[in-house]
């Protein structure tokens, strides 16, 4: 993923929509119009894109204040680069933020606000198994479900609510036939997880900072790319969980471990 070195856009991972680009873009406009105004200059961004461009004469043209106009212009130029240098990334980033799941001409809405929800959480893959699930319909898929410690600790004691600090992940595949343990059993009677599917979920467990989405954040991956899920998708996952509130908004029950006596 994409990551500016420059401090002004790295403080936000990852930019998604055109309204923060454009609001970005105000913003070093407004900064560049202050350090011009603290200097008792006046900012024009078309004005220094066009001399950027060669399409208005330098500073030459104005042989009456040549000096104080050279100063202009090239301060000018300079706060536009400037501009341009840290736009430019931004609107890239956007751009391929964006691409993956948007139909042509589809205005998608753009991913989670909460920065915290654009980072897939280290290590997740060996969290320890709660259970596994298939669905069929759309989905098509066999899924696991993992949670760390705490989510882990939380089920094996029946702590509910889950405690804060608590993350819960879903993983998915496309259930996909096996010769090779076909050919072993004699017929064809196997599956097994095939590509990943239908991305990675993730259900964070903040009383505070999720209170209005019942104590939990919800993030979305793609398998494919890593990039976070839109905000309109994300904005389906707090009420579709909503008719199990009375176990904290968690479908998945904890499987036993198959041995007697053992969790
Ligand atoms: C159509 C309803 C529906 C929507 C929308 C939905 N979920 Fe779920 N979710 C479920 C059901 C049902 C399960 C349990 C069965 C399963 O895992 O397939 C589940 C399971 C999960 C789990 C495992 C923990 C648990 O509650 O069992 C996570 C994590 C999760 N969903 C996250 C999300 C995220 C993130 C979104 C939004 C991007 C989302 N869900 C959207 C219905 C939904």
């Amino acid at each position: 993923m994409w990551q500016s070195r420059n401090p002004a856009i790295a403080h936000s991972s990852v930019v998604r929509s055109p309204r923060e680009i454009a609001i970005r873009q105000d913003r070093v406009a407004e900064q560049a119009s202050s350090r011009l105004a603290a200097k008792g200059l006046e900012f024009s961004e078309s004005r220094a894109k066009l001399v950027l461009q060669g399409k208005v004469a330098g500073c030459g043209a104005h042989p009456e204040n040549s000096l104080q106009a050279n100063h202009n212009m090239k301060a000018l130029v300079t706060i536009s680069l400037v501009a341009t240098w840290l736009v430019l990334p931004t609107v890239i980033q956007a751009q391929r933020a964006e691409a993956p799941d948007q139909a042509p001409g589809k205005a998608e809405a753009p991913a989670s606000p909460d920065p915290n929800l654009a980072k897939i959480p280290a290590g997740y893959r060996d969290w320890r198994l709660i259970s596994v699930a298939r669905e069929e319909g759309k989905q098509n898929d066999i899924r696991a479900i993992l949670g760390n410690d705490i989510a882990v600790k939380a089920y094996q004691e029946g702590t509910l609510p889950f405690p804060d600090g608590a993350i819960i992940a879903r993983i998915a595949w496309s259930l996909v036939p096996s010769e090779e343990n076909n050919k072993v059993f004699g017929q064809a009677q196997s599956f097994i997880a095939g590509a990943p599917k239908n991305g990675v979920q993730f259900m964070f467990k903040d009383s505070k900072k999720y209170a209005a989405t019942g104590g939990w954040g919800f993030a979305q991956f793609s398998e494919a790319t890593g990039e976070p899920a839109s905000e309109s998708m994300l904005a389906t996952c707090f009420p579709c969980h909503q008719p199990v509130a009375a176990r904290d908004l968690v479908f998945t029950r904890y499987s036993l471990s198959g041995l007697a006596g053992q969790k």
